[in-house]
């Protein structure tokens, strides 16, 4: 009789339990600013395709590289959904030249590019 008294009363400590280590996941990740980003798929080299004709996903997962690559030299990567597609362009532009300044942080005009390509692709759209 104890014993199943104990095991109802458990239940909703259990499931505050459940809640509390959800909570802590999605700040522990929401926290780490290096969240890993989702991989390109079809229907993202398809709105890229619009804007850059004959975009391939492997194109756009080697941009997505670059970008992972070059952009987090300064400050941690920031999400491509963080700023309206159209935004990215000069973003990327003023980076780059911010880049110039530090020869191990240079970003080539090509490699620039194939960033702007995945972020404008990926940015947030209107
Ligand atoms: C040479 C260092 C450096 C590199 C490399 C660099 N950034 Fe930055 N970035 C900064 C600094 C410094 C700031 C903060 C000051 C500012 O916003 O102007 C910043 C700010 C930003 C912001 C916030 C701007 C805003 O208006 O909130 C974005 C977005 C950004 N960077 C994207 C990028 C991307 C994309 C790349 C890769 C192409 C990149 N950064 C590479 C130095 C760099």
């Amino acid at each position: 009789m104890i014993r199943i008294f104990q095991k109802t009363a458990s239940a909703p400590a259990l499931l505050k339990l459940k809640k509390f280590t959800l909570v802590c996941a999605t700040i522990t990740l929401a926290s780490c600013g290096a969240a890993k980003l989702a991989e390109p798929g079809a229907e993202d080299v398809k709105r890229g395709a619009q804007k850059y004709p004959g975009y391939t996903l492997e194109m756009m997962k080697q941009d997505k590289a670059m970008f992972e690559q070059k952009c987090n030299t300064c400050h941690s990567l920031k999400k491509p959904s963080s700023q309206l597609s159209e935004k990215w362009p000069s973003i990327v532009g003023g980076m780059t030249r911010r880049s110039l300044k530090k020869p191990e942080k240079t970003i080539k005009p090509e490699e620039a590019n194939a960033i702007t390509r995945y972020l404008v692709t990926m940015g947030k759209q209107k």
